[in-house]
C-alpha cells in the first residue's frame, strides 16, 4: 500500500482525499483515521506470524473509538483490555468476549464479575489478592475462570520511564521467582483453570533484545511448569512493539513476528500478542488550525486550537510529534515555532522549536496520532473533545461527533439551597 498520509502536488493527503477538504467539513481539531493502514497492519501482522499458532489480542487503549474496534472484529482480531468500559466497547462494536483478555492490575470485583458474565477468554491476573477475589466471584456464578498469570521477568524495556512495565519496581504483575508457587495455587483452585501465561515490558520498544530476554524467562518458566504437570495452553507476550515518530529506527511488524517465530520454535502452545501502537499509531494524525501567531524576542509561538486535552503525549512524556502544514507553505519565511495550545499551562506544547512557516489561518497535521491520542483526552479547561474521522479511499466518515458545550456539564447539577 501507499503511505496513508502523503502529499500530492503539495498537499497533504489522507487516502485519496485531502485533509484540508476533512478539516472545512468536520472542523478542527479533528483526529482522522486511515482504515487502510489499520487493515494493512493488522494483515501483515497476521501473516508474517501466520506458520505458528497465534492470536492477535489488539490493545483497546491505544484508540478504543468503535469504528475502529469493529474493523478490528472484522479482521478476525481479539481485544485486549483493562476495564469494564473497554469490554463493553468491544461488544458494543461487534467483538467476540470469548477472544478478549481481560488485563489490569486493579480490576475491581464488578469488573471481574463482568468479564466472567460475558464469557472472556482470559483474565490475566496480577496479584494474589486478586486471586482470591476472583475465586470468590467464580464460585458465586458457579464458574471456573480462565486465567494466566502476568508475572514481571524483570527485565529493562529500555523505553521511557512511565511505560516500562516489566522492571521489579514497577506495579504489574507477579515477580516471576515466584509464579511457581501461585500456579501450584491456581491449579488446585476447583474455580480457576491456569491456561496461560502473560508478561508485557513496556510500550514503544524500538529494540527487540530486552523482549527476547523477557519471553526467554517466561517460556523457561512455561518449561518448568510442564514438569510439575501443569501445561498451559497459550503465551501471552502483551504489546510494546514501537513506531517510529522521528528518526526511530523501530522494528517493523515483519521483523517482530520473526524473532517471535525463531523463539517458539519447535513449541506447541498458542503465542497470543497485545499490540496496539503498532497496529493504530502511524494510521492517524490530529488536524489543528493556527489561531494565531506570537513572535517574541525570545521564542515565537504559534497558538493552534488542537490542545494538551486533546493530545498529551507531549505534555506527560515529552514526545514528539511531526508536525506538517496540510498545504504547500507559502511564501512566508520559515521560522522556529513553539507549536502551543489554549490551556493555561505551560506544559501545553504540541510541539517545541519546529521550523516551519506558518500564517494564520493554517492548518497543521500532527502526525502518528492513531495511538494514545484521544483516547487519552480530556475535558480540561472545559474544552470539548475533537470529533474523529474515518477515510477509505475515497469515502469519509464521521465516527464520533465532537462534544458539545452542553455535553460537558449535562450530568452536573447546583447543589439544593436549604431556604
Ligand atoms: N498490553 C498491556 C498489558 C499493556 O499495558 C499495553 C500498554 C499494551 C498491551 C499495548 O502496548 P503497545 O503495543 O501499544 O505498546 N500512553 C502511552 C502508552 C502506554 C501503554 C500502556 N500499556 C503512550 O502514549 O506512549
Amino acid at each position: 500500500m501507499a503511505e496513508p498520509f502523503e502529499r500530492t502536488q503539495g498537499e497533504l493527503y489522507v487516502e485519496e482525499l485531502p485533509l484540508t477538504g476533512i478539516a472545512a467539513e468536520y472542523g478542527t481539531p479533528c483526529y482522522v483515521y486511515s482504515r487502510s493502514a489499520i487493515e494493512t497492519a493488522v494483515k501483515t501482522l497476521d501473516a508474517s506470524l501466520s506458520p505458528y499458532p497465534h492470536q492477535i489480542c489488539y490493545a483497546v487503549k491505544a484508540n478504543s473509538n468503535l469504528a475502529v474496534l469493529n474493523l478490528m472484529a472484522r479482521l478476525g482480531a481479539g481485544f485486549d483490555v483493562v476495564s469494564g468500559g473497554e469490554l463493553a466497547r468491544v461488544i458494543a462494536a461487534g467483538g467476540n468476549p470469548a477472544q478478549v483478555v481481560f488485563s489490569g492490575v486493579a480490576k475491581t470485583d464488578d469488573e471481574l464479575h463482568q468479564a466472567l458474565a460475558a464469557g472472556v477468554s482470559c483474565i490475566n491476573i496480577e496479584s494474589i489478592s486478586e486471586i482470591v477475589r476472583l475465586e470468590k466471584i467464580a464460585a458465586e456464578l458457579g464458574l471456573i475462570a480462565p486465567v494466566a498469570l502476568r508475572v514481571n521477568p524483570d527485565v529493562d524495556a529500555k523505553t521511557h520511564p512511565y511505560i516500562s512495565t516489566g522492571l521489579k519496581e514497577n506495579k504489574f504483575g507477579v515477580e516471576i521467582a515466584a509464579a511457581e508457587a501461585i500456579y501450584s495455587q491456581l491449579d488446585s483452585s476447583p474455580h480457576l483453570s491456569p491456561i496461560g501465561i502473560d508478561c508485557h515490558i513496556g510500550s514503544q520498544l524500538t529494540d527487540l533484545a530486552p523482549l527476547s530476554d523477557a519471553v526467554t524467562r517466561v517460556l523457561g518458566l512455561v518449561d518448568q511448569l510442564h514438569s510439575l504437570g501443569i501445561h498451559l495452553h497459550h503465551i501471552d507476550i502483551g504489546g510494546g512493539l514501537g513506531i517510529r515518530y522521528k528518526d526511530e529506527e523501530a522494528p517493523s511488524l515483519k521483523e517482530y513476528a520473526e524473532l517471535l517465530l525463531a523463539l517458539f520454535k519447535g513449541r506447541t502452545e498458542q503465542l497470543v500478542v497485545e499490540p496496539g501502537r503498532s497496529l493504530v499509531g502511524n494510521a492517524g494524525v490530529l488536524l489543528t488550525r493556527v489561531i494565531g501567531l506570537k513572535p517574541g524576542a525570545e521564542k515565537n509561538f504559534a497558538l493552534v486550537d488542537a490542545a494538551m486535552n486533546d493530545l498529551l503525549r507531549p505534555a506527560l512524556y515529552g514526545a514528539w510529534h511531526n508536525i506538517e502544514n496540510l498545504e504547500e507553505p507559502s511564501s512566508v519565511p520559515p521560522r522556529k515555532w513553539d507549536i502551543v495550545g489554549p490551556i493555561c499551562e505551560t506544559g501545553d506544547f504540541i510541539g517545541q522549536q519546529r521550523l516551519l512557516a506558518l500564517q494564520e489561518g493554517d492548518l497543521l497535521a500532527i502526525m502518528s496520532c492513531g495511538a494514545y491520542g484521544f483516547t487519552m483526552a480530556s475535558n480540561y479547561n472545559s474544552r470539548p473533545r475533537a470529533a474523529e474521522v474515518m477515510v477509505d479511499g475515497g469515502r469519509h466518515h464521521l465516527v464520533r461527533q465532537r462534544e458539545t458545550i452542553e455535553q460537558l456539564f449535562d450530568r452536573e447539577s447546583l447543589f439544593p439551597d436549604v431556604e
